[in-house]
């Protein structure tokens, strides 16, 4: 082997090494491969309850993914409500749950019959518990991060950070 090619060689081993010690340390700290869901809530064991019941008593599962899982007889491209806690805060919550036209908030491009209803007839305290617990519905740092930085590159084609890609 000539020298030259030692030192690529060399060089290629310790990418390798390093590599393995960046995964490795990458997977001390999450694991998505194994299959851990980024998201969690920090509501109080009542106000989860309530807000798990209010969901699924006005299905917002017809339309919505929510803890990963979709309905799957549901074609409705709505956003999951996984993680929306870390995006919006309970005053948007709020707001949005009690406009008569929701899509004066949120434009919609989908068809009428797949947009957001309005739940302005729904009693007050509903709605409260219903934005109370939305905004306890959080993403983790790392995922955001990467969500980030994935839409950014399908955007833009180039990195966030400056860092190459995976
Ligand atoms: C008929 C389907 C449908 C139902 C039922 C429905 N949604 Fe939606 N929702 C949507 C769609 C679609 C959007 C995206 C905005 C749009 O297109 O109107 C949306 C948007 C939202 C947003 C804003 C998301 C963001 O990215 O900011 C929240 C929060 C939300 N819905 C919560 C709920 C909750 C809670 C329920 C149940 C009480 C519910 N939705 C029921 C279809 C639905």
């Amino acid at each position: 082997m000539k020298k030259g090619e030692k030192v690529i060689f060399g060089g290629v081993a310790l990418l390798v090494v390093g590599g393995v010690i960046v995964n490795a340390f990458k997977a001390s700290h999450f694991d998505p491969e194994q299959g851990r869901i980024p998201f969690y809530t920090t509501a109080s064991p009542e106000l989860r309850a309530a807000g798990e019941k209010l969901i699924k008593d006005l299905e917002c599962r017809k339309c919505h993914a929510m803890w990963t899982i979709r309905d799957p007889m549901q074609a409705v491209p709505a956003p999951p409500l996984d993680g929306l806690g870390s995006l919006k805060d309970e005053t948007w919550f709020y707001t949005y749950f009690s406009a008569p036209d929701p899509q004066a908030i949120l434009p919609s491009r989908l068809k009428a019959e797949y947009r957001m209803p309005s739940f302005a007839h729904m009693p007050e305290t509903e709605r409260r518990t219903l934005a109370a617990y939305m905004a306890t519905l959080k993403v983790e740092d790392w995922y955001l991060e990467e969500t980030r930085n994935r839409e950014f590159e399908k955007l833009t084609g180039k990195s966030l950070n400056g860092e190459s890609g995976e």
